[in-house]
């Protein structure tokens, strides 16, 4: 395992295998990071296609860091043979550590936690990498509430260097052992920790899914072009990609899967999804991951026009 001193050898006592559960852009990403940091992986999905795209985009993403220097051929060719892919949520019973990064859904979230508490050792932490969805309700749903926390990393996990650490009403509040030890796992995947109470969103949705919404609304009442509202925010605010660009790129389906929890979690109308983002997952426009969102990216590598 890469990093040094007391925190390695700490982890090293505990966590050796992690799990991953959902291959979609997330779990990948995850999957990809703890074989990288020397963890035996396993990443989960009970989507097959979803398991064949993930192996395929990780193992051009090590080749590729190690062709850049970014990991030597050793620690490249340890982090393939680490990670094993699997239909079968079973083969997660010897994991120290499983996180959950599915569809953004509670009812599914909590079906899942619950055969992962039937199926993990009693020592296993499990960790959701849910946006904002209620980790004491998750909890709640398992025999093992104090070992529940949510670890919610940022997209892409590979890149962005921030994981939001959340510790549910009942998670305990021994550092090494929960949601410390989360946090300690996220330092030494070499990312940020924040640590955030059991709110709807957390910090960062509740700060970042209204100012998307905000940009459907100023879409939908016709303020501005979508090129306009994106180019305005980037040079206007210093952001790297405009707020209609970021939500098709984070899933419009996830944006109005949080902005749902935000507003019936905080019971204030101005958490209210745009009708404009209801209609396009309605439709089907989930983003660049359907090909199609607020932008239309089937007609070029560019954004198309819609
Ligand atoms: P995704 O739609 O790309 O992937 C979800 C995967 O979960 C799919 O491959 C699906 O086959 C699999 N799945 C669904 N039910 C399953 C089950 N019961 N057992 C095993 N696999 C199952 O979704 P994405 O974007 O990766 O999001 C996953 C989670 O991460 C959500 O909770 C989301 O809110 C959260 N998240 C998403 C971010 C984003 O920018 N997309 C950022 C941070 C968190």
């Amino acid at each position: 395992k890469t990093g040094t001193g007391p925190l390695l050898w700490k982890i090293m006592a505990y966590i050796n295998t992690v799990g991953v559960v959902g291959a979609g852009q997330m779990g990948s990403g995850i999957a990809q990071l703890a074989a990288a940091h020397g963890f035996d992986t396993w990443l989960v999905d009970t989507n097959p296609e979803a398991l064949t795209r993930a192996e395929e985009l990780i193992t051009n993403n090590i080749h590729r860091l190690v062709s850049k220097g970014h990991l030597s051929q050793k620690d490249g060719d340890g982090a393939l043979t680490q990670l094993k892919y699997s239909s079968n949520v079973q083969e997660l019973s010897s994991a120290d550590i499983i996180i959950e990064a599915i569809v953004e859904s509670e009812g599914v979230k909590k079906s899942l936690v619950l055969e992962l508490d039937k199926i993990a050792k009693c020592s296993t932490i499990l960790a959701s990498n849910t946006s904002s969805i209620s980790i004491t309700r998750l909890a709640s749903a398992t025999s093992r509430p104090i070992k529940v926390i949510g670890m919610h990393f940022m997209n892409p996990p590979p890149i962005m260097k921030l994981v939001e650490i959340v510790r549910g009403a009942n998670t305990s509040d021994d550092r090494l052992h929960n949601q410390g030890l989360g946090g300690e796992v996220s330092e030494l995947f070499g990312k940020t920790v924040i640590c955030s109470k059991d709110f709807a969103g957390f910090v960062v949705n509740r700060i970042l899914m209204p100012m998307l919404n905000e940009a459907f609304y100023a879409l939908y009442t016709g303020v501005a072009s979508k090129e306009d509202i994106d180019t305005g925010m980037k040079l206007g605010t210093n952001h790297p990609m405009g707020p209609l660009e970021l939500a098709d790129f984070i899933g419009l389906d996830i944006c109005l899967s949080i902005l749902n929890v935000l507003h019936s979690g905080l019971g204030d109308n101005k958490y209210a999804p745009c009708p404009l983002l209801v209609q396009y997952v309605d439709a089907g426009r989930h983003g660049r991951k359907r090909g199609v969102g607020v932008y239309d990216y089937r007609k070029s590598s560019q954004k198309g026009k819609t």
